[in-house]
């Protein structure tokens, strides 16, 4: 990439992920840069990604990245645990601009937050399958033992907007149950949907569980990379592309994670 090529310090920043979970990186992100545009994609046409394969993630992840780059983004936040554990590792050289995806800092985080050595890992098939968490986490501590396991109902009943509702508190129990017995004390909420469960899965398992939002640590990676050449007009804006209608998307993102949209649209993506 050339000087002149390189996207400007007030291009924005690229997001992305299946449906509404990555919005809780945008919060995070809003957060932590409150001077940079964002511009968000949601791939609601193909939500959910935790239960395709990796070739199929790993093309939906391109074509995505791909949109963003066109639109000018200077870099690219996976805001997707199963793209992350799927497809950056492939996709990433292939871009000029930087992609940072959630599972190295929420790996790192829950590395630092454990004091027993025993971690949960909550994810979507695809990300447990993948045992990408474990594997990020013994790479830097191979003492730490790490309890892993999927919940595939999740995602839908966090899409349908059923946050605290009973039936997805009875569904969290019987998923946490058993990684509580075996005695975690840090648990790694490893899909960005699941902070918008927080308060929850925090009544579940009690102050003794530090819960890491891989979110948040995300976020604040994005901030560490940008810190040397940060936004510098105050000109911040959210802009959202969803690659199908999708009713509930406004609702829960201005409702549960107060954000204001600056514009919304549709656009279509591969095949
Ligand atoms: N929010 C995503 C993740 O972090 C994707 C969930 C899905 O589409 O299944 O894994």
């Amino acid at each position: 990439m050339t000087e002149s090529s390189r996207p400007s310090n007030s291009a924005p920043i690229g997001v992305f992920d299946s449906g509404i979970g990555g919005l809780t990186v945008v919060s995070e992100l809003r957060r932590a840069l409150p001077l940079e545009r964002i511009l968000y994609v949601g791939d609601t046409a193909r939500v959910p990604y935790g239960g395709k394969s990796a070739e199929t993630v790993t093309r939906y992840s391109r074509e995505i990245s791909d949109l963003l780059i066109a639109e000018g983004a200077k870099m690219i936040v996976v805001a997707c645990n199963t793209a992350s554990a799927l497809a950056v590792p492939s996709i990433a050289p292939n871009y000029l601009v930087p992609m940072v995806g959630v599972l190295e800092p929420g790996a790192a985080a829950a590395v630092k937050a454990t004091r027993s050595g025993r971690i949960g890992v909550i994810g979507t098939r695809a990300t447990i399958a993948s045992e990408a968490y474990t594997k990020a986490i013994q790479r830097r501590d191979p003492e730490l033992s790490v309890h892993a396991i999927a919940c595939p109902l999740l995602v839908p009943l966090i899409e349908e907007g059923l946050l605290d509702d009973e039936i997805t508190e009875a569904i969290l129990r019987r998923y946490l149950m058993p990684m509580l017995a075996e005695g975690i004390d840090t648990l790694v909420l490893g899909c960005t949907h699941y902070p918008l469960l927080k308060g929850v899965i925090a009544r579940i398992c009690g102050p003794e569980v530090s819960l890491v939002d891989s979110a948040e640590n995300c976020a604040l990676a994005v901030k560490g990379l940008l810190d040397s050449d940060p936004a510098t007009e105050l000109s911040p804006r959210l802009d959202i592309l969803l690659t199908d209608s999708s009713e509930g998307f406004l609702r829960i993102a201005e409702k549960s994670l107060d954000l204001t949209i600056d514009s919304l649209s549709v656009r279509r993506v591969g095949n």
